[in-house]
C-alpha cells in the first residue's frame, strides 16, 4: 500500500478522478462525493477537463467546438495535453499540496481512450504525450462508471432536450462502444489505481458504493487517523 505523501503544509490531498461515456453519471457522482466528503470536514475541489484553469478552459472551447478536428487527432491530442498541463500546475497540484481533495471529471484516460483507441493514435506517441501533459501527476484513484453504450446515449440525449450535441456525442453507437471496451482495458492493467463501476444502477446506490471505497482509501492513506488525532491533542 502506497503511503501517503507529506508535504510542507501537512498531508497531501487524494486525487480523485472519474471516466466512462457520455451521460455514465460523472457530474451526478462527483457532486455526492464532494458533499460526502465536505460532510466528513474535508477541502473539496470538483473540477472537470478539458478545462478547469482559465488558459484550459479557452483551449476547451475550441476543442469542444470542432473546428481543430480537420487538424486531425494526432493534434488534437496535443491541444488537451496544453490544456492538461496548464489545469495540473496551476490548479489541481497546488490544490492537492495544500490538503484539499481534488475531484476531476476526465483526465488522463479519456485521452487513452478518446485520442488513443478510437482516434489511432500510435500509443508511443500517446505514452509522450500525457507524460509531458502530468508530469507526475497521476490519479491516487480512477472511478470508471461502466455503463452500455445505449443507455448513456439515451441519459445524455434526454438532459440535452432539443440542444445541439458536441462533436463527440454525434458519433456512432459502435464508437461507445470501442470506449467502453477500451475503459476496461485499462482497468484490467491498472487494477489498482482503477475501479469499475456498474452505472446502471440508482444514482444513491453508486455514490454509496464510491464512498466506501474513498473512504477506505483515506483509511490506508492515514488520513481519517490524523484527523481524530487533531480533534483529540
Ligand atoms: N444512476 C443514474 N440513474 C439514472 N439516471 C442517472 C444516473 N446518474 C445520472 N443520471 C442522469 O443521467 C444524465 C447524465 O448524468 P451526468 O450528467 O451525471 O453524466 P456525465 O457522465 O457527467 O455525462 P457527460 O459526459 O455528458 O458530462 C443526467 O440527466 C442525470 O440526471
Ligand atoms: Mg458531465
Amino acid at each position: 500500500m502506497t503511503l501517503h505523501r507529506k508535504t510542507a503544509r501537512g498531508v497531501q490531498g487524494l486525487f480523485i478522478t472519474f471516466e466512462g461515456g457520455e451521460g455514465a453519471g460523472k457530474s451526478t457522482q462527483i457532486a455526492r462525493l464532494a458533499e460526502h466528503l465536505r460532510a466528513d470536514g474535508d477541502d473539496v475541489l470538483a473540477t472537470r477537463e478539458p478545462g478547469g484553469s482559465p488558459g484550459a478552459e479557452a483551449l476547451r472551447h475550441v476543442i469542444l467546438s470542432g473546428s481543430v478536428e480537420p487538424f486531425g487527432p494526432a493534434m488534437e491530442a496535443l491541444l488537451f495535453a496544453a490544456a492538461r498541463n496548464d489545469h495540473v500546475e496551476q490548479v489541481m497540484r497546488p490544490a492537492l499540496r495544500s490538503g484539499r481533495m481534488v475531484l476531476c471529471d476526465r483526465y488522463i484516460d479519456s485521452s487513452r481512450v478518446y485520442q488513443g483507441v478510437t482516434g489511432d493514435l500510435d500509443p508511443d506517441l500517446m505514452r509522450a504525450i500525457e507524460r509531458a501533459a502530468i508530469n507526475g501527476l497521476m490519479p491516487d484513484l480512477t472511478i470508471i462508471l461502466d455503463l452500455p453504450a445505449e443507455v448513456g446515449l439515451q441519459r445524455a440525449n434526454a438532459r440535452r432536450g432539443a440542444g445541439a450535441a458536441d462533436r463527440f456525442e454525434k458519433e456512432t453507437i459502435e464508437m461507445h462502444a470501442r470506449r467502453r471496451d477500451a475503459y476496461l482495458a485499462i482497468a484490467a492493467e491498472e487494477p489498482e489505481r482503477c475501479k469499475i463501476i456498474a452505472a446502471d444502477r440508482p444514482a444513491g446506490e453508486i455514490a454509496r458504493e464510491i464512498a466506501v471505497l474513498v473512504d477506505q482509501l483515506k483509511v490506508d492513506r492515514g488520513m481519517k487517523a490524523r484527523r481524530a488525532a487533531e480533534v483529540f491533542k
